[in-house]
């Protein structure tokens, strides 16, 4: 049935085509509202508004689901695909035949070395300066080195800058990371796969190795494929934001960096484990935390839970607390951090405020506790947010910049500062 909707204005009728997504979801076209009324919409934090069509990611919140192009998150896990292929199935839109993935690993292996006068740049960081930083930073640097990629005129040359930027980003990562320990860097090692390697630059030393256990690398590589993309969520709306002025794809990724810092976003994992440590340190006890994040006037809130979207349980969540308890018994670590999560789940899911306010435990609550295990510090964690999520922003830039009805993105406003008033010069003023 062809949905329409009727809006009255002071009395002045206007009818309103209405759009429909694949899953039936329906959405109010108000291309012609301000044309047509000169009215516009009122949305903060753009709750209500689609800002694009999409084929990569479905999402139903108050079911809980989650495809990426059509496939249930829930495939990816036991046995899990390498991350690189998933990436290819979220950029290029379809699961990789054999040449295919082979083609574009051998990009990323290709890639995975920063130009070596970029090793000077980390030195110019103080040793303390937050890998966010350094990463967004360093993103955009790489542009600097190719400028062949400003414009992507072809599948190839764009296929070869998405495989690059995957791989680097993985190698300025473990970079910023070497050079806030003060460690010397640890060169890629084209035979290793994608997480492995990673972690070989982390933790290998120039006279050792990093032993890979595979329980880790399958755990990183689980974590990696579970942050792909979240359709137009804050850092990836900025990457879109970014790239409608058709800024270059590196350029446009650094600002989804920035974007995924905050603790709302990306740096909520890391305010999660900084949250079960202060109540691990005995200053408040989990019952203490429900009853502050219920109190407006705290400021406080759970980290971890809620979402803009789920209504329900994450369905990352779920796949991450499974892989959580086998992590850790695969290891043997008790980590009296995950009692402390489970406990404060426990209170929030039987209590009313939570339960009333739809809010779970999301991505955030228990990827830390896997990361902590698999021995990555907690300063890396919004970078291990963003090496994962990185697909993603590749595969909506390019959706953005292939989008015929692309526009540059630029919202408007409701003025509410002073009205007419004149300028007074410096000597006049009382
Ligand atoms: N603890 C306590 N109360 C909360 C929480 C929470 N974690 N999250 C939401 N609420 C309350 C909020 O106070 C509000 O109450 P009221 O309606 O009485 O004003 C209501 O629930 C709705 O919250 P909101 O802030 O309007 O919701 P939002 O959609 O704007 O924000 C959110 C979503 C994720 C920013 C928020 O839930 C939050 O701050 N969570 C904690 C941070 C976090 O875990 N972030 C990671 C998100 S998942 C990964 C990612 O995508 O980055």
């Amino acid at each position: 049935m062809a949905h329409q909707a009727t809006l009255t204005i002071d009395g002045k009728v206007l009818e309103l085509p209405v759009l429909e997504g694949t899953e039936g979801e329906l959405a109010i076209d108000i291309a012609q509202l301000r044309a047509k009324t000169g009215l516009i919409t009122y949305d903060p934090g753009y709750g209500n508004t689609g800002a694009c069509r999409s084929a990569i990611t479905f999402i139903d919140g108050e079911k809980g689901i989650l495809r990426y192009r059509g496939i249930p998150i829930e495939e990816f896990d036991r046995p899990h695909p390498d991350f690189l292929e998933v990436a290819a199935l979220i950029i290029f839109g379809e699961l990789p035949d054999k040449a295919f993935l082979k083609r574009f690993s051998a990009i990323s292996t290709a890639n995975a070395n920063l130009d070596e006068s970029m090793k000077h740049h980390f030195e110019g960081f103080p040793e303390n300066a937050p890998p966010m930083a350094q990463l967004s930073a360093m993103l955009n640097a790489i542009s600097c080195f190719h400028p062949e990629f400003f414009t992507l005129t072809n599948g190839v040359s764009f296929e070869q800058a998405a495989g690059r930027v995957i791989s680097q980003i993985r190698t300025v990562a473990a970079y910023s990371y070497r050079r806030s320990k003060g460690l010397p860097f640890i060169y890629p090692n084209p035979a290793l796969r994608y997480c492995a390697n990673f972690l070989h630059m982390m933790f290998s030393m120039p006279y050792q190795d990093y032993l890979v256990e595979p329980e880790i690398e399958d755990a990183l590589n689980l974590i990696f494929i579970l942050h792909a993309d979240h359709e137009q969520n804050c850092s990836t709306s900025t990457v879109r934001m970014v790239g409608s002025s058709q800024a270059n794809l590196f350029a446009s990724c650094a600002s989804g960096v920035c974007a995924l810092w905050g603790p709302l976003h990306g740096g909520a994992n890391l305010a999660v484990i900084e949250m079960l440590e202060s109540i691990q340190r005995g200053n408040q006890k989990p019952e203490d935390c429900i009853a502050l994040a219920k109190d407006k006037s705290s400021g406080f809130r759970l980290m971890g839970f809620g979402h803009r979207i789920y209504k329900n349980y994450d369905p990352r969540a779920k796949i991450l607390k499974k892989c959580c308890d086998r992590v850790l018994k695969k290891l043997g670590i008790q980590d009296p951090l995950l009692d402390i999560a489970r406990r404060l789940e426990e209170l929030a899911l039987k209590d009313p405020y939570f339960i009333e306010k739809k809010l779970y435990p999301n991505v955030d609550f228990y990827s830390g506790i896997i990361m902590r295990a698999i021995g990555i510090p907690t300063s890396m964690f919004p970078v291990m947010f963003s090496i994962g999520r990185l697909p993603g922003w590749i595969a909506q830039w390019k959706e953005q910049q292939d989008d015929p009805a692309k526009r540059i993105a630029r919202p408007r406003q409701i003025y509410v500062g002073a009205p007419l008033r004149h300028y007074v010069p410096l000597e006049k003023r009382k």
